[in-house]
């Protein structure tokens, strides 16, 4: 949260886009928002999110299940403050567009949005780098198959940057939180358990099969204490400028 340790959160409306386990949503909370907005399509994280945040904060706070494309029950220009805390790489390209562009209706003139997330694996390399890419092109694979998108995309700084300055946003700083993103073999496993139940979704059983054991024989490559790193992670503030 460093960057954003500099925003004065105090007496602020909040949107936390894509709520997940609810770092952002508690830590907002905890920094004296007025309001918080934590919004989620998936009910089981907002519920896992509610359960973590203190009593003392539940008037301040309010669990959504909405899809951010179209947050209906918001008035134009209401939103002081916008955090998207890796939200974008669980996001195609084309939602992610119209995701900001649905933020960008509700923001107030002069509002802030921080976008941290993740740069492409190869914005860091190791000789090591080369296992988490090649898991991480398998889950997109299975996810193709399975569902027609990816599961993860990884979109540079400039990219977002771009996109935001598109719909009127300008961006005041981008630096990065890590510059090298540590994957421990536990993180790298829940990948593996996603790549095994889209393998269940395929109907070409042989395919399947042969994806799902690729991604177990990279796993089996990494030491169980390791630390492989790639990529680096991004943090970026843009405001509002109607
Ligand atoms: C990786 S988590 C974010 C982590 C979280 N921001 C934190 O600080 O702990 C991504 C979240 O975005 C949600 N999400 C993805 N696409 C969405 C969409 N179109 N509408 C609403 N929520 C979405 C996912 O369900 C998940 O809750």
């Amino acid at each position: 949260m460093s960057v954003m340790d500099e925003i004065n959160v105090k007496g602020l409306v909040c949107l936390e886009a894509g709520t997940g386990a609810g770092n952002t949503t508690l830590w907002l909370a905890k920094k004296g928002a007025k309001l918080v907005y934590s919004i989620s399509n998936n009910q089981e994280h907002l519920d896992y999110a509610f359960k973590r945040l203190s009593k003392k904060y539940i008037k301040n706070v309010k669990f959504i299940k909405a899809d951010l494309q179209k947050l209906d029950f918001l008035e134009e220009e209401t939103i002081d403050l916008i955090t998207a805390h890796m939200l974008i790489n669980v996001v195609t390209p084309v939602d992610l567009f119209l995701i900001f562009k649905e933020l960008t209706r509700i923001a107030k003139n002069k509002a802030l949005i921080v976008v941290n997330d993740y740069n492409p694996l190869s914005s860091y390399q190791t000789e090591r780098s080369h296992l988490v890419e090649e898991l991480f092109r398998i889950e997109n694979a299975v996810s193709y198959l399975a569902n027609g998108e990816p599961i993860l995309v990884w979109y540079p700084s400039e990219y977002t940057a771009g996109l935001l300055e598109l719909l009127e946003w300008k961006v005041e700083t981008i630096e990065l939180l890590y510059d090298k993103t540590p994957w421990e073999k536990e993180l790298l496993k829940e990948h593996l358990e996603v790549i095994e139940e889209e393998c269940k979704k395929i109907n070409n059983e042989n395919l399947a099969e042969n994806l799902l054991h690729q991604a177990i024989e990279i796993l089996n490559q990494v030491g169980e204490s390791e630390t492989i790193y790639a990529g680096t992670i991004y943090s970026l503030i843009a405001k509002r400028k109607k």
